[in-house]
């Protein structure tokens, strides 16, 4: 039996090219929906879809700098065109760059406000555009955020990050108030991941110990590990299964949230 049925629907995942993305757009496939994979890396993103579509799911990949607005027009476009209809949004793509707070670089900083906030919220803008009953897909739907449990403790080298995350968590709740409000059908979420081995995880376990604040990479993951009750590091599974349960039918009166799938680090 399934874990959860999204037959019908059409998905667009934002950095689905690797990572929580990849993971996130193999299980809303595996759930039955057609899935759009967006990513800048063009090469890696086709990939990624090339072996969704293996698995029998209806998929394709456009080239999305989530930054962009026309990146944005074009993908959605694309999305309707190519999956016949969209309705769910997973707004995933991120960059993390870490810094104590006396190193910040403000190009650093800059380029994750671009990308973690102007490029949620874009994302957020063009979802509501398409989706709302006058919009060209017109069917409603659900939006999920990712944010991070960075948006919801204090966690030495990554505040400029932490902060951005926080943002992606504000804008969730006021995106969610206007999407019920002004009648969109569109639900808006957010979740906040613990540590995860990506790309972006493991590099941040190696930063942690080249500035100083662990004495190895297992001692950082450690760390984490110490401070989440349920005593492991999450994996990509447990974000994709959450993100996929709010955009289901069982999620139908949720919005406005941030669901943390931190193993309880952030409580
Ligand atoms: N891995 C973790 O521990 C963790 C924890 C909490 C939150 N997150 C968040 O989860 C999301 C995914 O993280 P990940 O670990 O899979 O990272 P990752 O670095 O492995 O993958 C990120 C993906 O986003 C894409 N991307 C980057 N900039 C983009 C842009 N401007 N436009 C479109 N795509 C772009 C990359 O090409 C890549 O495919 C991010 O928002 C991240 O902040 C990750």
């Amino acid at each position: 039996m399934k874990k959860f049925d999204l037959a019908g629907r059409h998905a667009l995942v934002t950095g689905g090219a690797q990572g929580l993305g990849a993971g996130m757009a193999a299980a809303l496939a595996e759930a039955g929906a057609a899935v759009m994979i967006a990513d800048v890396q063009d090469a890696k993103g086709r990939d990624t879809a090339g072996e969704l579509a293996r698995t029998g799911a209806k998929t394709g990949f456009t080239h999305l700098d989530v930054t962009s607005e026309s990146d944005w027009e074009d993908a959605v476009a694309a999305t309707i065109a190519k999956l016949g209809g969209f309705d769910i949004l997973i707004n995933n793509a991120g960059i993390e760059v870490t810094a104590l707070v006396i190193d910040i670089e403000p190009e650093s900083l800059r380029k994750m406000l671009d990308v973690n906030i102007l490029g949620t919220c874009l994302g957020m803008k063009h979802a509501f555009r398409a989706m709302r009953p006058e919009g060209a897909a017109g069917k409603g739907g659900a939006v999920v955020n990712i944010s991070s449990v960075a948006a919801t403790i204090a966690f030495p080298s990554i505040a400029a990050y932490s902060g951005t995350k926080s943002a992606v968590d504000r804008m969730t709740r006021v995106a969610a108030a206007e999407a019920g409000r002004l009648g969109y059908g569109v639900r808006v979420n957010c979740l906040y991941p613990g540590l995860v081995a990506t790309e972006m995880g493991l590099k941040l376990a190696s930063d942690i110990v080249a500035i100083g604040l662990a004495p190895d990479v297992p001692a950082a993951v450690g760390n984490v590990i110490g401070q989440t009750p349920l005593g492991r590091l999450g994996n990509v599974e447990d974000m994709a299964d959450a993100a996929v349960f709010l955009c289901t039918d069982a999620a139908r009166f949720i919005t406005g949230i941030g669901l943390p799938v931190d193993g309880g680090m952030g409580s």
